[in-house]
């Protein structure tokens, strides 16, 4: 099993936090701890990304990754910081060598069957479903699936309670990421209750998957 796998597979979903300081991104984590899922995304959209990395590390009860990583210097940003898998919404050789130099798994973003050969290419046999729902959904992943066996996914975008076991039915889906037990309204007024409340909901649903759909 990669080393990706190891890390994500047992806990099925990967919460994709964008937050606005280190203070946000901790709180965010303690509430997603407090729901079940020791885990965050932390994604490079704000300047605020590689200090909430650290602040969510300093915690010592999450796995805590990088999202949104674009180039090769970020890749740099987010370990120094404490990633410890890193997630790019496409496949880049430069953010995956810099992955490869540094040790750390990576998750390139893969939608079509070339971007999978591509992947595969480079050395990587996990990754992102990118955007999932404006890509074809569950179907699309499917179909994907069938002449890749050796390549794991982790569909993300547009992902909820609605759909979600649609893709952890799969039988190569390892995890699914998303932002929804984080909606924007809860993260601007500081309602950690609502997002533990929508992240133990996700864990309970995520559970139902049976183990024998894994593989
Ligand atoms: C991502 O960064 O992968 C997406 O923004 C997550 O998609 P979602 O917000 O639709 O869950």
């Amino acid at each position: 099993m990669n080393q990706i796998l190891s890390l994500l597979r047992p806990l099925r979903l990967v919460p994709i936090v964008t937050a606005e300081s280190a203070t946000e991104a901790h709180a965010l984590a303690g509430a997603l701890v407090a729901g079940g899922l020791p885990v965050a995304e932390i994604t490079f959209r704000t300047p605020a990304a590689a200090d909430a990395v650290a602040a969510v590390a300093s915690r010592g009860d999450t796995l805590v990754g990088a999202g949104t990583i674009v180039r090769a210097d970020q890749v740099d940003a987010a370990v120094d910081a404490g990633a410890r898998f890193i997630v790019s919404p496409g496949t880049s050789r430069a953010v995956v060598e810099r992955c490869h130099e540094r040790g750390v798994p990576v998750l390139p973003g893969a939608v079509t069957a070339t971007e999978v050969q591509t992947a595969l290419e480079l050395g990587v046999t996990t990754v992102k479903f990118f955007p999932a729902e404006a890509s074809g959904g569950a179907a699309a992943l499917r179909a994907l699936t069938a002449p890749f066996g050796e390549v794991t996914f982790v569909p993300t975008g547009g992902i909820s309670p609605a759909n979600l076991r649609d893709y952890l039915d799969i039988p190569a889906v390892a995890a699914v990421g998303g932002s929804w037990m984080l909606p924007a309204t809860a993260v601007r007024t500081g309602d950690w209750n609502e997002v533990t409340r929508l992240t133990a909901e996700a864990v309970t649903l995520a559970r139902r998957t049976p183990a024998s759909a894994l593989r």
